[in-house]
């Protein structure tokens, strides 16, 4: 059929029609929350490159936790800054952590809201590496192996403390694995492992290293997260995680990188996060603070463009105002 008998227009033209056979929406089942929580701060501080978020203080955790599933959020994803920092991020894993602390004080104030613990040393260590540091080949590099066993403390200490999920955002070899045996043989074969399984080394990150204190002190990333010319990797990086036992990926950065969504999707058929990141964020609202952009429409139709990608969850800062008005 062709025009005049067929016209696309008919069913966009109707607005009940229209919302009728759209094919994909937002939901607040489908957001997680970041949320910083900042063990020296007694009140909340402004995040200057990310308008709108906070670090909050551990004592102030669980009123914001509260707040998010209030809106309608279902899981919040928790990022800690210690007190102390150190070489190899002893903080990580403490059972008295910052971490630890924040999912206590969240699961009594907000029962009902998942608690996704972000899994990494870079916050936790004074060089600012996801990692400890080793030597290969004349070179300072961040040790892989003697990382495994940091990352996996630190998911048995999160889990411990009650978190519901971990998400190992580091980017070695072999972590997931590692954090899996790590949490059968603490009895926490429950907890599943919400993997960062394709992770770029991306200039889209640049707020949250402001955020979350953890820029590196020397180098970059490169030699661990993903170079952003590759998507075939992504598929190598998400096969490996989910041998090693993942149970949802996560893909970031989110709005760029649309392409990689989709393929990571359609060959693992499995629960795929996209992680809407701080930069995505920054360069909205500068946009909109200058009145180049309507804000709230912009934010929808991003959030809406990741869901059409292939993401069932998204991770974004925008969750806790989105949902409330879903
Ligand atoms: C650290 C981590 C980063 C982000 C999440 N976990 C930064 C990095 O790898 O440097 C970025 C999130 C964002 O930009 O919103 N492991």
């Amino acid at each position: 059929m062709a025009f005049p008998e067929h016209r696309a227009r008919r069913l966009r033209d109707h607005p009940v029609l229209r919302r009728m056979v759209a094919e994909t929406d937002l939901s607040p089942r489908r957001l997680i929350q970041p949320l910083f929580v900042k063990e020296t701060l007694t009140r909340p501080a402004p995040i200057a490159s990310m308008p709108g978020q906070r670090q909050w203080p551990v004592a102030g955790i669980a009123d914001e936790a509260r707040r998010v599933a209030e809106a309608g959020v279902q899981a919040v994803l928790l990022f800690g800054i210690p007190a102390e920092k150190d070489a190899v991020g002893t903080q990580a894993s403490a059972p008295d952590g910052v971490v630890p602390r924040a999912i206590a004080a969240i699961k009594q104030a907000a029962p009902d809201l998942a608690v996704i613990a972000d899994i990494c040393l870079c916050e936790y260590t004074d060089h600012g590496h996801c990692g400890v540091l080793g030597q290969a080949a004349g070179r300072t590099t961040v040790d892989n192996d003697a990382t495994l066993e940091r990352l996996a403390a630190a998911a048995v200490a999160s889990a411990r403390a009650g978190a519901d999920a971990v998400a190992p955002s580091d980017m070695m070899d072999g972590r997931v694995g590692a954090i899996r045996d790590a949490l059968d043989a603490g009895d926490l074969a429950h907890v599943p492992i919400f993997s960062y399984a394709v992770k770029y080394a991306s200039h889209f990150y640049g707020p949250f290293r402001d955020a979350a204190e953890s820029p590196p002190a020397f180098g970059d990333r490169r030699g661990y997260q993903m170079d952003p010319a590759n998507t075939d990797e992504a598929l190598r990086e998400a096969a490996d995680d989910l041998d090693e036992g993942a149970d949802v990926l996560i893909i970031k950065p989110a709005l760029a990188y649309g392409d990689v969504i989709r393929r990571v999707k359609e060959t693992f058929g499995v629960p795929v996060a996209a992680y809407s990141v701080s930069g995505e964020y920054a360069m909205v609202e500068a946009a909109a603070e200058r009145g180049w952009i309507d804000r709230e429409a912009v934010v929808r139709e991003v959030l809406l463009a990741l869901r059409r990608a292939g993401a069932d969850l998204l991770i974004t800062y925008w969750a806790a105002e989105v949902a409330g008005k879903l």
